[in-house]
């Protein structure tokens, strides 16, 4: 089954908690929070404050997509804010071993990932201690950007890599997803699908839901 992460920066942000409630109720797996600090991309959203605010307005887990330069300053107050997955990249990461850890630590889930630029040997080292690799398959900072087609060699690449080394790293696709080209998508290798203007964008998100499962399950 492929895990499914809305992601809010679609979302209307003056109904956020309504916006949330109704992702999971169209059968969401957990919410996509984008954190963006205008330096890391260019493009400023929200932090620990929203996180906080979405935690109470969902039962669903927490995926926390940290854009931001030095995450290490801030990953225990995401931790507080009620995040259960914390992805820093490895671009932002001076010290990724140890800002890996810092997130384990809380007993949070720990995720690293890659601009589409960036390649998948930068995370060899640390492919065993992460729960999960967020490939981006747009440059991030923005929501409603082109997939890059290339991205589905490099997610073949990763998973080709995670089953090789018998790691348990989740994969995940953030950037460009939709109704046609999630299938390929999937049987590229990726486990979790973060889509934004695509869900968001839809009138009724039940709807979406249930074409995305005719599209992945038939
Ligand atoms: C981009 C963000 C994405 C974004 C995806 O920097 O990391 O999570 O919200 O939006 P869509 O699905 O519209 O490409
Ligand atoms: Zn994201």
């Amino acid at each position: 089954m492929t895990l499914i992460a809305p992601s809010i920066l679609s979302a209307d942000f003056g109904r956020l908690a309504e916006e949330v409630k109704l992702a999971e109720q169209a059968g969401a797996d957990m919410i996509h929070i984008d954190v963006m600090d205008g330096c890391f991309v260019p493009n400023i959203t929200i932090g620990p404050l929203v996180v906080e605010a979405v935690k109470n307005a969902t039962a669903l887990p927490l995926d926390v997509h940290l854009m931001i330069v030095s995450p290490e300053k801030y990953i225990d107050d995401f931790v507080k804010a009620g995040a259960d997955i914390i992805t820093v990249h490895v671009e932002a990461c001076v010290h990724l071993h140890r800002t890996v850890w810092q997130i384990k630590e809380h007993g949070t889930k720990a995720g690293v990932s890659l601009n589409p630029a960036t390649s998948l040997s930068s995370i060899e080292e640390i492919m065993q201690d992460i729960d999960l690799i967020l490939i981006m398959s747009v440059n991030p900072g923005f929501g409603g950007q082109q997939f890059i087609p290339s991205s589905i060699d490099k997610i073949n690449r990763a998973k080709k890599m995670v089953l090789s080394r018998g790691c348990s790293a989740m994969i995940e696709v953030d950037g460009g997803v939709k109704l046609e080209n999630a299938k390929e998508i999937v049987r590229a290798g990726a486990d979790i699908l973060v889509i934004g203007s695509a869900f968001f964008g839809q009138k009724d998100y039940r709807v979406f839901m249930e074409n995305l499962n005719r599209e992945l399950y038939g």
